[in-house]
């Protein structure tokens, strides 16, 4: 193992998620790889459909059938996490590993406190009193921003704002100083100053506490200020990666640039991605060769194809036979 391996947190490798359709099989990630060091944030970007939620929950271990993991390795500080055992997952899984999810309410029972959901959490995976795990839910709303912690901890979910109801949802995630945060577009649903402020802080705990954070979103200008990398996903599969900076200083790949040329402003944060023109792609029985062909100005025949990775540089990767240098 090389020096550079070993500081990874994540490794992933040839991750392909597909499920069993009437339709046909359809491949929602296919053969995605990378890494994430410890502290490092990733954003993982591209337009609905495009793999980001599957990649995330394949890690996770949390694909149903008629999903499956047709190939590849998810590796979490050297434990293989594809065809780990149900019950080893589930102690990985909220300790080590935490996911939020961009419908906080979906985690959370409408009639149980947030105190009695946070002692739940951490008694489920530790002996401690309930004293002490209050103690522990208290500490965690102080580190997101939530104001009066002892007195909101007594209220319903509902009587928390949307941007409110986001922090209890990172607070939670947060009991149990995991090492690797997967957030999926749990900011998408607030207004931009919420959001901003959100994002701010989760930097913020990701800095002070050392923890890798995957950051899922279909928005490329809210990912800019916060990721050190980027992966950008179409159709199930990873077409360019990099430093956050030279991707977005020097996108090599013709949908990376229209991801980026779409939007209004770079600084403008909260804004949906605007449609790239052409065609969108059929996930299912997808047409060999480049999956964005159809919409690309720069496809010829070579395109028809699967490109393989071209270097652009130590920190840059792109799919592409054409890639803008
Ligand atoms: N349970 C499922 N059964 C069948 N197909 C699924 C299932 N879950 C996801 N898919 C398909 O997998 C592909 C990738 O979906 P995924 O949810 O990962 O997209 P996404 O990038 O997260 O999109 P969004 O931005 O809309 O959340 C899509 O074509 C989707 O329809
Ligand atoms: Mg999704």
């Amino acid at each position: 193992m090389t020096g550079n391996t070993m500081e990874n947190l994540l490794e992933v490798r040839n991750l392909s998620t597909f499920f069993d359709t009437r339709k046909g099989v359809l491949k929602a990630v296919n053969d995605v790889s990378f890494d994430l060091k410890k502290g490092e944030i990733l954003g993982l970007v591209g337009e609905s459909g495009s793999g980001k939620s599957v990649t995330a929950l394949s890690i996770m271990g949390l694909i149903d059938p008629p999903g499956y993991i047709a190939e590849g390795s998810a590796k979490f500080a050297g434990c293989e996490l594809i065809g780990m055992p149900e019950e080893e997952k589930r102690l990985l899984r909220g300790k080590r590993i935490a996911m939020i999810f961009q419908d906080p309410m979906m985690s959370l029972n409408p009639v149980l406190r947030i105190d009695t959901h946070m002692v739940e959490s951490i008694t489920a995976h530790r002996k401690t009193d309930r004293k002490e795990a209050v103690k522990k839910a208290v500490e965690v709303f102080r580190k997101v921003g939530i104001p009066s912690p002892e007195k909101r901890l007594k209220d319903y979910p509902h009587q928390f704002s949307g941007g409110m109801r986001q922090r209890v949802a990172i607070a939670i995630s947060l009991l149990h100083n995991p090492e690797l945060i997967i957030a999926d577009e749990p900011t998408t649903a607030l207004d931009v100053t919420i959001q901003e402020q959100i994002l701010y802080e989760i930097e913020r705990l990701s800095r002070e506490n050392n923890v890798s954070l995957i950051w899922v979103t279909h928005d490329i200008a809210v990912i800019a200020g916060l990721a050190h990398k980027l992966c950008v996903m179409y159709a199930g599969k990873i077409v360019e990666r990099g430093t956050t900076d030279e991707v977005l200083d020097n996108p090599a790949h013709p949908y990376t640039k229209g991801l980026i040329h779409s939007l209004p402003e770079m600084n403008t944060r909260g804004k949906p991605l605007q449609q790239i023109p052409g065609m969108s792609y059929s996930p299912i029985d997808l047409p060999p060769g480049c999956a964005f062909k159809e919409r690309c100005p720069l496809a010829d025949i070579s395109c028809e194809q699967n490109p393989g990775v071209t270097k652009i540089s130590e920190n840059h990767h792109v799919c592409c036979f054409h890639p803008l240098m």
